[in-house]
């Protein structure tokens, strides 16, 4: 019998992190002669040195089989080259199955174009829902959970809003969470490297921001920063910086106490967030990984994909108005962070389920060749 043929997908650096586990999970079932043939893809979405190629480096992911090298675009263009340099290796390669992670448009482009050929697809880190339209991502999670074969959650909420969706709850499978397996084998190498110079553990806040709804509108990343300026009078802000918001904030006067740096690798930015005193952010998943580390985070977005961590994680959505983005700081500069608890599965061993799951599915019924279903194949 041929070896099951997977290509696992990934494009920007938070996919980096979810696809590391499940590439070692598989790793480790062929080493015990499973029928799995595991190919790696790089859309190359994100593709600058301390936006992808630190992240392979300290996560040990081999490098990708395939490099798609699609680069920056608007959201069509980078969307529909993904597609077309997607589509050319699944008839090169003839997965019976893609795998796909997390919500950005490597995801969904690589989703749609495995599902028109007739591949199955899985979807890591299904079932997420922020209800805003506005979010590419929540485009991008909708699109690629309607058309996905299997769909590994993180958290029973999610699981709630795919059978609301009216998905079948075979498809439906309550893993836990690959970012956090990451997190947890990755922990302890990143508390040893040093702090930046002049912080000390516990005595700094980070600072993230790059979601085009935060960086492109100047009223609201001013509003953002009338907060920030504020906390800095109490305690210094490292603000690591994401390319698309390096450009906005020249227009924008910040306290000295707020240090701007490049884009960090993944794990000094784990260090970081690990020994700080408190997290701000609007991104995904910081909001995840302060939870499990117990560092409060103030998500300044209205909504989040992701309301375990405010139920029962650090997480605070505080959304942008900068007296209340204060006074959650206050009163965590206070000491009164509030008691919190760690989402059941995330435990670590996310990416072995979704491994064994994906393993024990039946061999797929339409054969795979030339004639594929929407294929015209010139070859
Ligand atoms: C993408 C994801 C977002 C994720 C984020 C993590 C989508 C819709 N968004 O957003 O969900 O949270 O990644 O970082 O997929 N750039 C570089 N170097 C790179 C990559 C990008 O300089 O390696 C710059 C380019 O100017 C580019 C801009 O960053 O135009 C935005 O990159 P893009 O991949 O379109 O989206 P992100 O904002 O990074």
């Amino acid at each position: 019998m041929l070896p099951t043929k997977y290509l696992l997908v990934a494009g920007a650096r938070p996919n980096f992190v979810k696809i590391a586990p499940i590439q070692r999970a598989f790793s480790a079932r062929q080493n015990g002669h499973s029928p799995a043939d595991l190919l790696l893809v790089h859309t190359g979405q994100h593709y600058s040195r301390n936006m992808s190629d630190d992240f392979f480096r300290d996560l040990g992911i081999p490098e990708p089989d395939i490099n798609l090298e699609v680069g920056s675009g608007s959201h069509a263009e980078q969307t529909a080259r993904i597609m077309m340099a997607f589509e050319l290796a699944c008839l090169k390669h003839r997965p019976d199955w893609v795998i796909v992670v997390g919500d950005v448009n490597s995801t969904v482009a690589c989703a749609l174009t495995a599902k028109k050929l007739g591949i199955r697809v899985a979807h890591v880190e299904a079932g997420l829902r922020s209800r805003d339209m506005s979010m590419p991502e929540e485009i991008n999670r909708l699109c690629t959970d309607a058309i996905s074969d299997l769909l590994f959650t993180t958290d029973t909420l999610a699981d709630e809003n795919l059978r609301n969706e009216g998905v079948v709850s075979e498809k439906i499978h309550f893993v836990g969470n690959t970012m956090i397996d990451t997190l947890r084998q990755q922990i302890g190498r990143a508390r040893q490297l040093p702090l930046p110079d002049g912080l000390a553990d516990g005595e700094y806040a980070v600072l993230t921001l790059h979601r085009p709804a935060t960086v492109d509108s100047p009223d609201r990343l001013a509003l953002i920063f009338t907060a920030i300026n504020v906390i800095a009078e109490r305690i210094p802000v490292i603000f690591p910086v994401h390319p698309l918001s390096a450009p906005r904030l020249k227009e924008l006067e910040l306290h000295p106490h707020i240090r701007v740096v490049e884009p960090l690798s993944y794990l000094p930015f784990l260090g970081l967030v690990a020994r700080s005193r408190m997290v701000l952010t609007d991104s995904g998943g910081i909001q995840e990984e302060s939870t499990v580390l117990g560092i409060p985070c103030l998500t300044m977005r209205p909504n989040t994909e992701r309301p375990i961590t405010c139920e029962i994680g650090t997480n605070i959505l505080v959304g942008t108005d900068p007296r209340r983005i204060v006074h959650e700081a206050n009163s965590i500069l206070d000491g009164h962070a509030r008691p919190s608890t760690i989402p059941e599965k995330w435990d670590g061993h996310a990416a072995e389920r979704i491994v064994d799951i994906l393993l024990n599915q039946p061999p797929c019924s339409v054969p795979a060749g030339p004639n594929w279903p929407g294929v015209k194949c010139t070859q």
